[in-house]
C-alpha cells in the first residue's frame, strides 16, 4: 500500500492555465501575465476577466464587464433578511459562507452547469460577495446596509457599502490593487476545496461555500487577522524584539511568514509591503508599518521564511479602517474570482478527485456485545 504524503505536499493533484507560482524565485503570473504589471496597470475587474476568458478584455468588453458587474450588486431581499436573523457576535467568515450557500436557492442558474451559465452565476455572485460583508458589517452594528452605487468601481464601491461615503480615492486604488493580488494562487487549499466539489459535478455555489469554508482557517486566508492581533499585542516598536524572542522561545508559528511553495518572499507581500508604507506616509501614522518591519528582519534573522501576503494586507487593511474580522472576507471578495476561473476549468476536463488514505487502524476486530463493553 503506498505511504500518505502529510498535507499532500508536492503532489500535482491538476492541470491548471490560470496561475503559475514560480516559488524559487518568488514569481506569480495570471493567464501568463506577471501580478506585478497587473498591480500596476490593472483594475480588479479586468483581472477577473482575464481569469475567467484567459485574455484581457478589448475596451468594449471591459465596458460591458464592468456594466454588468456593477448592475448585479444587489442582493435579494431575502438574503438581507436572513443577515437580520444571526446572531450580531457571527463572525463575517461564517455570515459570507452561509449567505453564498443561500444564494444558490434564489439564482436562476442554479442547477445549469453550461459553461455560459457558470459564467453568468459568477458574474453575480462575485458582485454579491462585497454587498453581503458591507450589509453584515452594517447590521451587526444596527445600521441598515447601503445601496451598492452603480457608477463606482468593485473596490471603491465596497468602501462606500462599509461607511455610506464615497471613498478616498487613494483608498480605493488601494484596495483594488489588493483584490488583483489576492484574485488566484494556484491549487492553495481553498480552490482545491472549490475544485473537490467541481469534480463530484455539484454546482458553482456548493464549490464556492466550500471554498469559503477553507478559506477561514488562520493557517491559510485567516492569517491576516492573526498578524493584526499580533501588531496590536506587539503595540510599540520597541517592544517587537522582547515579544519576538517569546515567540522564537514558545517555537510559535508568526503568521504571515512561510510558504508550501514559495521559497523566496512572496511577489505580493512585496507589492502589500509598498502600499503599506505608502498608506503609513500618508496616514501620517508609521506605527504599525514600522513594527511590521521589525518583526520581518527578526523572523528572517531566525529562520528562512519567506515573508506571504498576509505579513503586509493586516498594516494595509487597517490603515484603511477596515474592521479586523473583515480582512479574510477581502480575501474571499477577491479570491472568489480565482475559485470559480477553478470550477469552470474542473468542469471543462472534469475527473472526480477522489484519493486514497493510508489505512493504520486495526483490521478484523471483533464485534462486543453492549452489555459485554468496558
Ligand atoms: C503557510 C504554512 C501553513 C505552510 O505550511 P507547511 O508548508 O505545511 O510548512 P510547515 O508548517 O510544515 O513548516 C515547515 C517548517 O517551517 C516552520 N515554519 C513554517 N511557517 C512558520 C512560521 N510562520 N513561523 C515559524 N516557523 C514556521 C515550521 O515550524 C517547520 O519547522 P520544523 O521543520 O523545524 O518543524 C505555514 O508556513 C504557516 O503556518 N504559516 C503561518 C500561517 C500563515 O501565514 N498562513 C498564510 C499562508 S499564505
Amino acid at each position: 500500500m503506498a505511504s500518505a504524503t502529510k498535507g499532500m505536499e508536492g503532489i500535482v493533484a491538476a492541470q491548471t492555465a490560470i496561475s503559475y507560482i514560480d516559488g524559487m524565485n518568488g514569481r506569480l503570473f495570471y493567464r501568463g501575465l506577471d501580478i506585478n504589471e497587473l498591480a500596476e496597470r490593472s483594475n480588479f475587474e479586468e483581472t477577473t476577466a482575464l481569469l475567467w476568458y484567459g485574455k484581457l478584455p478589448t475596451q468594449k468588453q471591459t465596458e460591458s464587464f464592468r456594466r454588468k458587474m456593477s448592475e448585479n450588486r444587489l442582493v435579494p431581499n431575502e438574503i438581507i433578511a436572513l443577515l437580520l436573523l444571526l446572531p450580531k457576535q457571527a463572525t463575517p467568515m461564517g455570515v459570507l459562507r452561509t449567505a453564498v450557500s443561500a444564494l444558490a436557492s434564489f439564482d436562476p442558474a442554479t442547477g445549469d452547469n453550461s459553461l455560459e451559465a457558470n459564467v453568468n452565476k459568477s458574474i453575480r455572485l462575485t458582485a454579491a460577495l462585497p454587498t453581503i460583508v458591507a450589509a453584515w458589517e452594517r447590521i451587526r452594528k444596527g445600521l441598515w446596509p447601503v445601496t451598492p452605487s452603480t457608477h463606482l468601481d468593485h473596490a471603491a464601491n465596497f468602501l462606500y457599502m462599509l461607511t455610506g461615503k464615497e471613498p478616498d480615492p487613494v483608498a480605493a486604488r488601494v484596495l483594488d490593487q489588493c483584490f488583483i493580488l489576492h484574485a488566484d494562487h494556484g491549487l492553495n487549499a481553498s480552490t482545491f476545496a472549490a475544485r473537490i466539489t467541481a469534480s463530484t459535478l455539484s454546482n458553482l455555489h456548493s464549490s464556492i461555500t466550500s471554498a469559503i469554508g477553507t478559506l477561514k482557517g488562520p493557517l491559510h486566508g485567516g492569517a491576516n487577522e492573526q498578524v493584526m492581533r499580533m501588531l496590536l499585542e506587539i503595540g510599540d516598536v520597541d517592544r517587537v524584539d522582547q515579544f519576538m524572542r517569546g515567540a522564537f522561545a514558545a517555537k510559535k508559528k508568526v503568521m504571515g511568514f512561510g510558504h508550501r511553495v514559495y521559497k523566496a518572499d512572496d511577489p505580493r507581500a512585496l507589492w502589500l509591503q509598498r502600499l503599506a508604507a505608502q498608506l503609513a506616509e500618508l496616514s501620517g501614522n508609521q506605527r504599525w508599518y514600522q513594527i511590521s518591519e521589525r518583526i520581518r528582519t527578526l523572523v528572517q534573522a531566525e529562520k528562512p521564511l519567506p515573508v506571504n501576503v498576509d505579513f503586509y494586507s493586516a498594516s494595509v487593511y487597517y490603515t484603511l479602517d477596515i474592521p479586523i474580522d473583515l480582512f479574510t472576507p477581502i480575501f474571499a471578495i477577491s479570491r472568489v474570482a480565482g475559485w470559480t476561473a477553478h470550477v469552470y476549468e474542473q468542469y471543462s476536463d472534469n475527473r472526480l478527485i477522489r484519493p486514497e488514505s493510508e489505512y493504520i487502524g486495526p483490521l478484523d476486530v471483533p464485534y462486543t456485545d453492549l452489555n459485554s463493553r468496558v
